[in-house]
């Protein structure tokens, strides 16, 4: 975002205007810092024969699917509609992997039958791959390393008391599955996390993956998945990417040598590619004082971006509509009916009735988890490409919300 004759824009978009045209509350996208992020991270890892895919759960809007395509990335799944998106953005099946937890063995032969990547993370699952296919579907297992990583225990998923994985203990089982049904164990995958700083934790997990790897012969690749920090305010800490490509890089080359075969690397961002993209822009409804702060009450809420209120996520600020005012504390809190503050005693320049704001870092995990509680319709999307702006999903309506409800006739 850009402050440029007092108006601050997105891609070369006038930001005020895009709430003018389209209305608020608005996510906003921005294709260029996606595609800024892609090359930054495949940069990073030029030294290793390395495969980009997209953790689609982050933002799974159709055009930002074929927009990653369409720079080289391929896609990680965890559900059937994700992987039909997927389909329908137009990347070819085998670019897909899907990587589901807690499912139905039927919906998991769907995706064998869209011809998906597969990526399992339970032992009785193998059991029944190798009941139903033998060894005919390649699959990769997901490990839990039983590291504790990422920024907080909600989005931590390789420790001990994890649901996810299998743990690195019960290695000896996989082995003794894929031998029973000579499975074609083709890799080996972990997701230890989101937002995690240290490179020293993926070097860590890195490494018993690998070790963890020299039990099967089959293997193709390692997927050290995604949970990649990015700043969510100025000076915050960030995941050294390219320190991450070089040491990560040179531990595979090494591991490639001691199993005597080469393999290729799989890399799932989902924060990394989009959060940085994306903005929530909202309308100040309200500005109240009470004895405590001043308020600004805003036309969005819990409902449309609930990681300030799930997670104490800090995302920054920015009044759109007074760029030079006077900086002083204000609570920035949505109109759900119930406790949703964005932001306590923030510092943030001067905000009136009608003022637009920009909460930064929505991209991911923003619209993927809002919801339509207080029978709140979510929020219209817009993507910008090339300096334009396109809508690229209308808001919702009192209709959407009635669609799905049948009517009873009380009467009866
Ligand atoms: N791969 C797998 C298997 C995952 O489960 C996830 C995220 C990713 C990759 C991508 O992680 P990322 O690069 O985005 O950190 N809703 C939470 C984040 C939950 C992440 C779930 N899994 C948040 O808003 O912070």
């Amino acid at each position: 975002m850009h402050l440029t004759n007092d108006r601050y824009t997105l891609g070369g978009v006038d930001m005020l205007s895009l709430v003018e045209e389209f209305g608020s509350p608005l996510y906003v996208y921005d294709a260029a810092t996606i595609e800024r992020q892609y090359k930054r991270l495949d940069t990073a890892f030029a030294g290793i024969e390395h495969h980009i895919k997209y953790a689609c759960k982050a933002l799974t809007n159709v055009n930002i699917l074929r927009f990653v395509r369409q720079i080289g990335a391929g896609l990680d799944t965890v559900s059937l509609n994700e992987l039909q998106l997927g389909l329908k953005a137009g990347f070819e099946a085998n670019d897909i992997v899907y990587t589901p937890n807690n499912v139905s063995f039927d919906e998991v032969k769907e995706a064998i039958a869209l011809g998906a990547q597969l990526n399992l993370d339970n032992l009785p699952m193998l059991e029944k791959l190798g009941q139903a296919y033998g060894g005919s579907v390649p699959v990769s297992v997901r490990i839990n390393p039983h590291i504790m990583a990422g920024g907080n225990e909600k989005i931590s998923t390789g420790h001990i008391n994890s649901k996810f994985g299998i743990s690195i203990t019960q290695v000896d089982d996989i082995v003794r599955v894929a031998e029973k049904y000579g499975l074609d164990i083709a890799g080996l995958h972990m997701h230890t996390g989101s937002e995690i700083v240290d490179t020293d934790i993926f070097l860590q997990g890195a490494q018993i993956l690998m070790e963890a790897g020299r039990r099967f012969k089959t293997i193709r690749f390692f997927d050290f998945g995604g949970g990649f920090k990015v700043p969510y305010k100025a000076d915050d800490k960030e995941t050294n990417i390219e320190e991450l490509g070089s040491r990560l890089s040179a531990l595979c080359h090494e591991e490639m040598k001691q199993r005597g075969s080469n393999f290729y690397i799989c890399l799932e961002p989902g924060k990394y590619l989009v959060s940085e993209a994306g903005m929530l822009l909202a309308r100040v409804n309200v500005v109240k004082q009470t004895p405590a702060t001043t308020f600004a009450g805003v036309d969005t809420g819990l409902n449309h971006l609930i990681r300030p209120m799930f997670y104490k996520a800090y995302h920054d600020i920015t009044n759109l509509s007074n760029p030079h005012g006077a900086v002083r504390p204000f609570s920035v809190a949505g109109y759900i009916c119930e406790t949703d503050n964005f932001a306590w005693e923030r510092d943030i320049a001067d905000i009136r009735e009608g003022d637009v704001l920009a909460f930064h870092n929505a991209g991911a995990y923003g619209m993927m988890m809002a919801s339509n509680y207080n029978s709140r319709p979510r929020p219209a999307e817009v993507f910008i490409v090339n300096g334009k702006a396109h809508l690229i999903r209308r808001r919702e309506t009192l209709e959407d919300l009635l669609r799905t409800q049948i009517l009873l006739d009380m009467s009866a």
